[in-house]
């Protein structure tokens, strides 16, 4: 099936240390158009890291990452800007400021990055808090928030520039299993409706066996999986049956 398929991405020998600490090891794969990419691995194996070079947060020490035939490493400094338009970032904490108000939260990109008018821009927040199931809560400060909502006004404002691709790094991880549960619903919800690629962190089997078409594992600083669920459900090596289990 994956083979019909229109790949998006293909990281090509990617290695990644910092200081003697070698995390990235000569990785390669493809990303197909359309799929949910989930990436396992324990804690701290690097797969943070590996997303990173994805819309060039981080970049490789050796090999590439090539998003829709260019080489990220190639883009100008303002090419950058429209990649992580294009390929947003949902970060593990979610990354909203304290300080400001979910509309102040949400607007931010959208001032930093376009010359849109306030009222279009009120409008296109009030769109995409609905799409997440939260609308209405423009005025609400970010610490009124419970850990379910603030995640999905992340997701919100991760997708303000209604991108290609989605990064989600860990975003059911500290939830309860039934708020996991509804961000579960709203990745494959999003991921079908606006025909995104999802690459998805987690080390939630949970999660994984709900949403992924197709699953990665690294493990010391290479791919020891690359398959879907039912393959890696029988996969015999130990290292993987440990952590599925
Ligand atoms: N900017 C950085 N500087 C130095 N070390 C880093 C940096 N980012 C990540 N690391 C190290 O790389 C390894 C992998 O981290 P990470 O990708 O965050 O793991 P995880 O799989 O939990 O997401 C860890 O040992 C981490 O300490
Ligand atoms: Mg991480």
């Amino acid at each position: 099936m994956k083979q019909d398929k229109k790949i998006i991405f293909t990281i090509k020998d990617l290695s990644k240390s910092f200081g003697s600490k070698d995390v990235l090891k000569d990785v390669s794969f493809d990303i197909y158009e359309g799929e949910i990419l989930c990436v396992i691995g324990r804690s701290g194996i690097g797969k943070s890291v590996l997303i990173k070079h994805l819309n060039g947060l981080l970049e490789p020490n050796k090999g590439k990452v090539i998003y829709n035939g260019k080489n990220i490493s190639d883009l100008k400094h303002s090419d950058i800007y429209s990649l992580r338009k294009k390929v947003a970032m949902l970060f593990q904490s979610g990354a909203l400021f304290d300080s400001m108000n979910v509309e102040e939260n949400l607007a931010l990109p959208l001032l930093e990055h376009t010359s849109m008018k306030k009222a279009d821009i009120t409008r296109e927040i009030s769109e995409k808090l609905s799409l997440v199931g939260m609308e209405g809560i423009e005025k609400l400060h970010t610490s009124e928030l419970s850990g379910g909502m603030k995640k999905r006004v992340a997701l919100a404002r991760a997708i303000m520039q209604s991108p290609e691709v989605l990064l989600y790094d860990e975003p059911t991880t500290g939830l309860d299993p039934v708020i996991s549960d509804i961000i579960n619903d709203l990745i494959l919800d999003m991921n079908s409706k606006y025909n995104l690629t999802s690459i998805v962190i987690t080390h939630d089997m949970r999660s994984v066996r709900k949403i992924a078409d197709r699953v990665i594992m690294l493990h010391e600083g290479r791919i020891i999986f690359d398959g879907n669920i039912p393959e890696i459900e029988a996969a015999d090596d130990l290292v993987i049956q440990q952590f599925i289990s």
